[in-house]
């Protein structure tokens, strides 16, 4: 399949020209700037886009353009730090500036009929600027503060914005991108579900042959569209197991056994194992305490169904593409970046199978787009982030039976309401294609749930908890929801659940609070 490699400078908006090339349906991975030239070219990039980044080109060690890049002979693109790692290599000049210019620009365009054509109003995040190109570009484009807002050599077909076209602070900037894959360097724009389906399925036959392969869901959108895309390849060589905790949200069980049975006609194998999960947790208060011993009750019991069923070589995981980004990702803060959770889907170490990670390559809305694509259902391709370890660090204090169905019964009220009220559920704006942005509502509510507390003022309190977050929960907003609808969802809580006599909605936003509570 045709390609572009994106080089990564260390800018935060890497992934972001990454995402924004794949909706333009053309396959693209990211690799850091200096990543090996076999690595790079093993994926046959037809082009090259350069990140910015936040060094300066004079600084000591400061990121360069590795020269087989420029002897491929291929198109490339520099945006902000890769437009002057380029212009540096190149022979121009680089005016190194303590002062920044940042935020919302206009742009004069110079030369018509060029990729700026679509393009007026930019975004702007940068210090140094170009002040002398290399021999042989032309300006396109100049902003109050930089003579060389955009440039281009077009016998080599080279390209530099001082600018980011992949915010959305751009309009028309996805444009730009698109025009730069398709038109110069000459992708054919079919990166799609189906082809993505077809993709993995050749792969994943490839890799597993006529064994058996084992995969542990979760209810999660990651593990449920990875097990569908084995079922596809392999059909019933798959045997998907489903462990019911018993602190999973009211009716997760039966949900994701229906979509498994009824949506994939895939066996699921459940196990429930509740009472043993309840019964562990019983009289532990430490939230660390809580979390380690389901994360070690779930491998083992996973462990012991493995073993029941023959002991598979090949085991599904749901990795994507954004966790192999970060953990390779240069010059960047990695542990601001990259948080841990023990997912208690986690693997099993000390078990020794070989991994088939069919969405390794795919963002979160290409996963949906191919869960959709699959037939799964909208409730489980759109389900909201839910933790590992279950409702237990929802359930503040000690996990009891009784506690866990209360909690679970508010939570269900919450979100029911939150849903007939049109806040939750996302979908695609039409189709289930990756062909544009997507359609977000703007009140959308990314996370919504409730906690109980153990606490005992005039009774027990429930605790709700709404957010629209940013950038993929590392930041958080407390969702403004109606006053009648927040009035509504306590009602029902206070009438409808039994020991809950209290409601309380949560407006502390993240930083400084943390999503959940334990
Ligand atoms: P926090 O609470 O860290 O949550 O702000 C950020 C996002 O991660 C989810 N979360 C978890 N997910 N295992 C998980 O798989 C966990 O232990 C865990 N703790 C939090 C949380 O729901 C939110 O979406």
């Amino acid at each position: 399949m045709d390609s572009i490699a994106i080089l990564d400078f260390g800018s935060q908006y890497a992934q972001i020209i990454a995402r924004r090339v794949r909706e333009a349906q053309v396959y693209c991975e990211l690799f850091p700037w200096d990543a090996p030239m076999d690595k790079i070219l093993a994926i046959s990039p037809k082009g090259f886009i350069l990140s910015g980044g936040p060094r300066s080109v004079y600084e000591e060690n400061a990121p360069y353009v590795q020269k087989f890049i420029f002897d491929t002979g291929l198109p490339i693109l520099g945006i902000c730090y890769g437009m002057q790692a380029m212009t540096h290599a190149l022979g121009g000049e680089v005016y190194p500036s303590t002062s920044r210019e940042y935020g919302y620009a206009e742009i004069e365009k110079m030369v018509p009929g060029t990729m700026l054509d679509v393009i007026s109003k930019v975004w702007m995040s940068h210090g140094d600027k170009i002040t002398r190109m290399p021999l042989g570009f032309i300006a396109l484009a100049r902003s109050g503060n930089s003579p060389f807002a955009a440039m281009g050599d077009m016998q080599r077909k080279y390209f530099g914005v001082q600018f980011h076209p992949e915010v959305n602070h751009t309009p028309n900037g996805t444009k730009l991108l698109k025009h730069f894959v398709v038109d110069i360097c000459g992708v054919k724009p079919n990166w799609n579900p189906a082809s993505i389906i077809e993709d993995s399925v050749v792969r994943i036959q490839k890799q597993v042959g006529n064994q058996r392969v084992l995969a542990a869901v979760s209810g999660g959108v990651d593990s449920s569209v990875a097990a569908a895309l084995v079922h596809k390849a392999i059909g019933d060589q798959l045997v998907a197991v489903f462990v019911d905790t018993g602190l999973l949200r009211k009716n997760e069980g039966e949900q994701v056994a229906s979509a498994f049975r009824d949506n994939l006609h895939a066996e699921l194998v459940t196990v429930n194992a509740a009472d043993d999960f309840l019964s562990a947790l019983k009289g532990v208060v430490d939230p660390e305490q809580k979390r380690k011993i389901v994360g070690e009750k779930f491998i083992r019991t996973f462990e012991q169904q493995a073993k029941q069923l023959g002991q598979p070589k090949f085991l599904v995981q749901g990795t994507i593409y954004p966790d192999v980004v970060e953990s390779s990702a240069p010059d960047r803060n990695k542990a601001e970046k990259i948080k841990t959770h023990h997912n208690v889907g986690g693997l099993p170490k000390d078990m020794q199978f070989e991994l088939v990670e069919p969405l390794r390559y795919l963002f979160k809305d290409e996963v949906r787009a191919v869960g959709e694509a699959l037939g799964l259902p909208q409730s489980l391709v759109w389900r909201q982030p839910f933790p590992g370890p279950g409702l237990t660090v929802r359930c503040l204090g000690e996990v009891t039976p009784e506690r866990v169905s209360r909690l679970r019964a508010a939570d269900a009220i919450f979100v029911e309401e939150l849903t007939n009220a049109g806040f939750l559920n996302r979908r695609f704006s039409g189709g289930s294609m990756i062909t544009g942005p997507l359609v977000v509502q703007p009140a959308l509510v990314s996370q919504a749930f409730v906690g109980l507390l153990p606490v005992r003022s005039v009774g027990v309190m429930g605790d709700l908890r709404t957010y629209v977050t940013t950038d993929d929960f590392m930041t958080a907003d407390w969702a403004r929801l109606p006053h009648d609808l927040l009035a509504k969802v306590a009602n029902r809580i206070v009438n409808e659940v039994d020991g809950i006599n209290r409601v309380v909605y949560d407006i502390t936003s993240k930083p400084p609070a943390t999503i959940e509570w334990e």
